[in-house]
């Protein structure tokens, strides 16, 4: 999908988020190793801790889907700055996402920013640090 397509289709799913508490809403779509797109929106919960973000729930429809491997990550949010993934975000995507990876941030003025991954997430707990303790 070239990047109009791609803010088209964030700009519809944004309207799916579910944020009545927060009113901030966030849609996200990545794209796997086949070549799919999946989609996320914000769901929230009167008890709040249960909400997921935008992200995540993409992420799940990605490996839901037989994939493991975010190739490129969208992400738009109704503010007018750039706002990048959470802290538990960015520790989630990276179980699947390569640090040369590409990450695309649009605003709500149809403005959007590059980043590579590992300039979002410099360091992380991964599987490198503890592989000696993970048996299949
Ligand atoms: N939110 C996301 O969807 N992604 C993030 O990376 C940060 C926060 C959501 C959670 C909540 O519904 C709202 O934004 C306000 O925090």
């Amino acid at each position: 999908m070239e990047i109009k397509q791609i803010y088209l289709k964030l700009t519809e799913l944004l309207k799916n988020s579910y944020s009545p508490y927060s009113k901030f809403k966030v849609a996200c779509i990545v794209k796997d190793e086949y070549g799919n797109y999946h989609h996320g929106v914000n769901i929230e919960n009167i008890s709040f801790g249960a909400t997921i973000c935008g992200e995540r729930s993409a992420i799940t429809s990605l490996v839901t889907s037989g994939a493991r491997e975010i190739k490129e990550l969208y992400l738009m949010t109704s503010s007018d700055k750039f706002v990048p993934p959470c802290g538990i975000c960015l520790q989630f995507i990276s179980e699947f996402m390569h640090p040369k990876s590409s990450v695309y941030i649009f605003d709500s003025n149809k403005r959007y920013k590059h980043w590579l991954f590992e300039n979002l997430l410099p360091t992380s707990f991964s599987k490198e640090n503890n592989k000696d303790d993970i048996h299949e």
